[in-house]
């Protein structure tokens, strides 16, 4: 797996220390992740670890190893089960005296934080805010559903017998806004059942109606249609530019200065525009290509 996910169409390839290895294996995998990072080539993916949580024995020794054997060869560290702001700042400390240490400027390495239980819930607002390392609120649903007893075993789907709604809605829009509120990125965790792709891609729509940035893959498979459902249509990516140009237009000398102005049977003001860049970013980033140009008026 670790020689084949260089190769693969993700944005970010994370290697794991957490929950998907064994207590026993712990040890061994900090040496096979320091290989991989140093010996891939890990080009067009941000490269990030996820060390065992702040209160797990084996926490500090995965960020130090890590960090000291390939520092130079790693984006971020994703920190786990974060429920309060200490977490954060302890691995932030610690990142900061090891790359002092072997010489890479501090504050170098960033921190994606999990949230996956009611604890980190009510407290993320703040944990958001915990470090300018911060660059990513991840979702952690398995975990978050144990932590609040959600009668389910099937990770992500919504609970038997609960057809009001989306049982996640609540979860989901108060990480977005936390991390919106700190201009932080926020990712959608895993869909287990990897070989089910209509339920990956009932679950990430989800997320991806609202906004989210991604969503983690834990197969190939999952990849292409996590690639599609989190980047803008066409459709819309191309009315998102158009509303740009003409905005700049209706705004300019030649369009008479205005401060709102009609596309089409539309108005445009300066909220449209700011809602318009989101989608023309995410479209340029997914390597979306403009077909149309707006024509002012002759
Ligand atoms: C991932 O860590 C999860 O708990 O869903
Ligand atoms: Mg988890």
């Amino acid at each position: 797996m670790l020689a084949r996910a260089p190769e693969l169409p993700a944005d970010e390839v994370f290697l794991d220390l957490e929950d998907s290895v064994a207590p026993l294996a712990k040890e061994r995998a900090r040496a096979n992740v320091v290989a991989a990072l140093k010996g891939g080539d890990w080009s067009g993916h941000t490269r990030a670890v996820r060390v065992n949580d702040a209160t797990a024995r084996w926490a500090y020794r995965d960020v130090i190893d890590v960090v000291e054997g390939a520092g130079d060869s790693l984006d971020c560290l994703v920190l786990p089960k974060v429920e309060s702001v200490a977490h954060v700042q302890w691995l932030d400390l610690l990142l900061g005296q090891v790359e002092a240490a072997v010489g890479l400027p501090v504050g170098r390495i960033g921190i994606e934080a999990q949230i996956e239980s009611a604890r980190g819930l009510v407290a993320v607002d703040a944990i958001a805010g915990a470090s300018p390392r911060l660059e990513t609120i991840v979702f952690g649903p398995a975990d978050f559903m144990a932590s609040v007893n959600l009668p389910t075993l099937v990770v992500g789907e919504q609970p038997p017998g609960y057809d009001v709604g989306d049982a996640y809605h609540y979860v989901l829009f108060k990480l977005l806004v936390a991390a919106r509120a700190n201009d932080l990125q926020v990712i959608d965790g895993p869909y287990l059942a990897v070989h089910d792709l209509d339920g990956f891609r009932r679950v990430a729509g989800r997320s991806a109606a609202l906004g989210f940035d991604g969503k983690w893959v834990l197969h190939p498979g999952q990849i292409e249609p996590a690639n599609e459902i989190y980047a803008p249509s066409q459709a819309d990516f191309e009315r998102a530019e158009t509303v740009l140009e003409a905005y700049a237009y209706w705004t300019s000398a030649d369009g008479g200065m205005r401060g709102a102005a009609m596309l089409g049977s539309e108005m445009i003001d300066e909220a449209s525009r700011k809602m318009s860049l989101v989608v023309s970013a995410k479209g340029r980033a997914a390597g979306l290509v403009r077909t149309s140009r707006f024509e002012p008026p002759a």
